[in-house]
């Protein structure tokens, strides 16, 4: 099915100027940018994005990486966009990431691993209404 998937270009891949690449990562995979919008997440809106992950000892850590640089934010759309797009990121840790995957080719580390995807429809869902109103989002 055609679905749609919240991505996050992290603030490692902003500070070296990799917007252009990571996106031409996402094209050529077939999915296409149908938003975008480069913007400094505040704290808040990090630790709501993250709160799944507010026990974690990394917690902490994360939200201040996240808000260290711009971001930016999309929303990617295609046939199996949620999982696709997982497989066209890589695996979380760089060091596992399959060759050719945006987090082989880019991430720095596992926690500066210069892209987000939401993990699920559901989840893409709430991503995607935290950052994009309707009428930003052209299909
Ligand atoms: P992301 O897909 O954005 O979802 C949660 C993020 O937490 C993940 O990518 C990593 O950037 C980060 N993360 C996951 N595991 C660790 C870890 N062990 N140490 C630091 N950051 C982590």
């Amino acid at each position: 099915a055609i679905e749609r998937t919240f991505s996050i270009i992290k603030p490692d891949a902003t500070r070296r100027n990799l917007t252009g690449a990571i996106n031409a990562v996402i094209e050529n995979a077939g999915l296409k940018i149908v938003a975008q919008k480069r913007i400094r997440m505040t704290r808040e809106e990090a630790e709501t994005f993250y709160a799944v992950h507010k026990e974690r000892p990394f917690f902490g850590e994360l939200v201040a990486f996240m808000i260290s640089g711009p971001v930016v934010v999309q929303v990617l759309e295609g046939e199996n966009a949620v999982a696709k797009y997982r497989e066209v990121m890589g695996a979380t840790n760089p060091a596992n990431a399959a060759e050719g995957t945006i987090r082989k080719l880019f991430a720095e580390s596992i926690e500066a691993n210069s892209a987000h995807g939401s993990d699920s429809t559901d989840n893409a869902k709430v991503e995607i209404a935290q950052f994009f109103s309707g009428n930003e989002i052209v299909g």
